[in-house]
C-alpha cells in the first residue's frame, strides 16, 4: 500500500518523539520514502542521527545549512510529499499551525503543504483538555487536517489520562487506510441529504426534530475525501463543511429538500438519504403570528413527500440508493420494511436503545442491511469512523 509513497514525518518536542523513530522504520518497511522535518525542541528529544540512519536522508530542521548556506525549501517539500504526518505534535506546534506562526521549518513546511496532513497529538492530559488546545485542534480540522486522537494511559508526568500519542503501528494503519480509500470514488457523484427539516407554522414557529446533521456531514466528508463530487442537501444545522469537493445546498422544509434532491439525483451515481425528514407539515401556514387563546389549539397536519421512496421509484439500475432507519423498537423488522418499500440498496439501522447512538451524539452504533440479504453489525464509534464504514459498503457496490 505504501510502496513509493513520499511521506514527511514532522517531529516536535515531546517525549513521544522516541516513538517517531519506530514510525519511520515501519513506514520504510512498508515501502514508503520518508523525509523527517524536526523542530529545534524535537532535536532535544531524539537525535537526528538516529532518524537519518533510519530514513537514509538528512534530517531537516533549519531553514538553511549553516556551513554552506544551502537553503531547505519548504515549498519544494510541500510539492514533493504525498502525505505529511506530524507525530508527535505538541500543544505549542498545534497552536502555531492553527495560527500560522511560521518560526521553524516544520511550520513553514506545514503551511506550504499540498498533500493531506495528519496530526498525532502528544501532551499532558490537562494541556490536551485545555480550551485553547481544543480550539486549535478544531481549527486544524476545519482546514481539512486529520487528527489521530491520542489514547489514554500513563503519561510522562506520571499522571493517567488522555494525551498519549497513538502507537506507531496504529498510525501506519491510518495512513494505509487513507491511501487505500484516497481515489476510490473519483469520477463518482454522490448526493447526500442531512439534518432535520423545519415545517413552518407561522412566521416565527416551525415543527422540527433533534437531528444535528453530524452523520450526514461526516458522510459528505468521507465521500469527498475519497475523490467523489458531493452534493450535500442540508436542512437547518449549525455545521460547517471542510472539503472543497462538497457542494452544499441549504434547505428548510421537506418540500424544498424534495425539489433539490429531484433536481440532482438524475446526475448522481448514488444517493445517501440521511436526513430526518419531517413526516408531516401543517396543512395551513398562517401569515400572521398565531395568537394565544384559552382554548386548546388543533393543528391539522398533512403528510410530506417521502423523498427516499420517490428516489427508489425513479432510480436507474446503475444508481445506488441508501437510507437510514432510526428506530426505538422492532429495529430489524422496521428497517427491512423500509429497505423494501423504498427500494433501497442498503439501509443503515440505528437504535435509540443503544447508548451513544442516534441524534445529537458524536458517536453512533449501526447495523447495515443490504437488499442482497447481508447483515453487518458495527461497534460504537465516532460518527466520522461510522461514515467510513458506510462509504466502504457503498464502494463495495462498485468494486
Ligand atoms: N425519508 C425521506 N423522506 C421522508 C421520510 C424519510 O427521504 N419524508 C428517508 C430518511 O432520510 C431515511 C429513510 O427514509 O433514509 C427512513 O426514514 P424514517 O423516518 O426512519 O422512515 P419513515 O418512512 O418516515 O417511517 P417512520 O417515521 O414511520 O418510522
Amino acid at each position: 500500500m505504501l510502496k513509493g509513497k513520499k511521506i514527511i514525518v514532522g517531529i516536535t518536542g515531546s517525549i513521544a518523539a522516541y516513538k517517531a523513530a519506530y514510525l519511520c522504520r515501519l513506514l520504510i518497511k512498508k515501502g514508503a520514502e520518508v523525509q523527517v522535518v524536526i523542530t529545534p525542541t524535537g532535536k532535544e528529544f531524539i537525535t537526528p542521527v538516529t532518524l537519518s540512519a533510519l530514513t537514509q536522508k538528512p534530517v531537516l530542521g533549519e531553514f538553511f545549512t549553516a556551513n554552506d548556506g544551502i537553503w531547505h525549501s519548504h515549498v519544494d517539500l510541500g510539492l514533493w510529499a504525498d502525505l505529511m504526518m506530524i507525530a508527535p505534535a505538541t500543544a505549542s506546534t498545534i497552536g502555531k499551525m492553527a495560527n500560522g506562526i511560521a518560526d521553524n521549518l516544520l511550520i513553514t513546511t506545514y503551511l506550504s503543504m499540498k498533500a493531506p496532513i495528519f496530526i498525532a497529538p502528544a501532551m499532558d492530559l490537562d494541556m490536551y483538555a485545555h480550551p485553547s488546545t481544543r480550539a486549535n485542534l478544531e481549527k486544524l480540522e476545519s482546514y481539512g487536517n486529520r487528527i489521530i486522537e491520542p489514547t489514554e494511559g500513563m503519561l510522562a508526568s506520571r499522571l493517567e489520562g488522555k494525551g498519549r500519542m497513538e502507537e506507531p503501528d496504529k498510525i501506519v494503519e491510518c495512513i494505509e487506510a487513507f491511501f487505500k480509500r484516497q481515489n476510490q470514488l473519483s469520477q463518482k457523484k454522490v448526493l447526500i441529504t442531512a439534518g432535520p427539516t423545519y415545517e413552518k407554522l407561522d412566521p416565527i414557529r416551525y415543527i422540527g426534530n433533534y437531528s444535528s446533521g453530524k452523520m450526514g456531514f461526516a458522510l459528505a466528508e468521507s465521500c469527498a475525501g475519497r475523490g467523489a463530487e458531493v452534493f450535500l442537501i442540508a436542512g437547518p444545522v449549525q455545521l460547517k463543511i471542510h472539503h472543497p469537493n462538497i457542494r452544499r445546498i441549504d434547505v428548510n422544509s421537506a418540500d424544498e429538500m424534495m425539489d433539490e434532491t429531484l433536481r440532482i439525483f438524475p446526475h448522481a451515481d448514488a444517493g445517501i438519504l440521511c436526513a430526518a425528514v419531517a413526516d408531516y407539515k401543517p396543512a395551513n401556514y398562517s401569515a400572521e403570528k398565531l395568537k394565544r387563546t384559552d382554548e386548546s389549539l388543533k393543528i391539522n397536519l398533512i403528510p410530506n413527500p417521502d423523498i427516499a421512496a420517490k428516489l427508489g421509484e425513479i432510480k436507474r439500475a446503475d444508481q445506488i440508493l441508501a437510507g437510514f432507519a432510526l428506530e426505538t423498537e422492532n429495529e430489524m423488522q422496521n428497517a427491512l420494511g423500509k429497505l423494501q418499500k423504498k427500494r433501497l440498496d442498503f439501509i443503515v439501522v440505528n437504535s435509540l436503545r443503544d447508548p451513544g447512538a442516534g441524534f445529537q451524539t458524536d458517536t453512533n452504533k449501526i447495523r447495515i442491511l443490504t437488499a442482497k440479504g447481508e447483515n453487518t453489525d458495527f461497534p460504537l464509534k465516532p460518527k466520522c469512523e461510522v461514515a467510513e464504514d458506510i462509504v466502504d459498503v457503498l464502494y463495495g457496490f462498485w468494486k
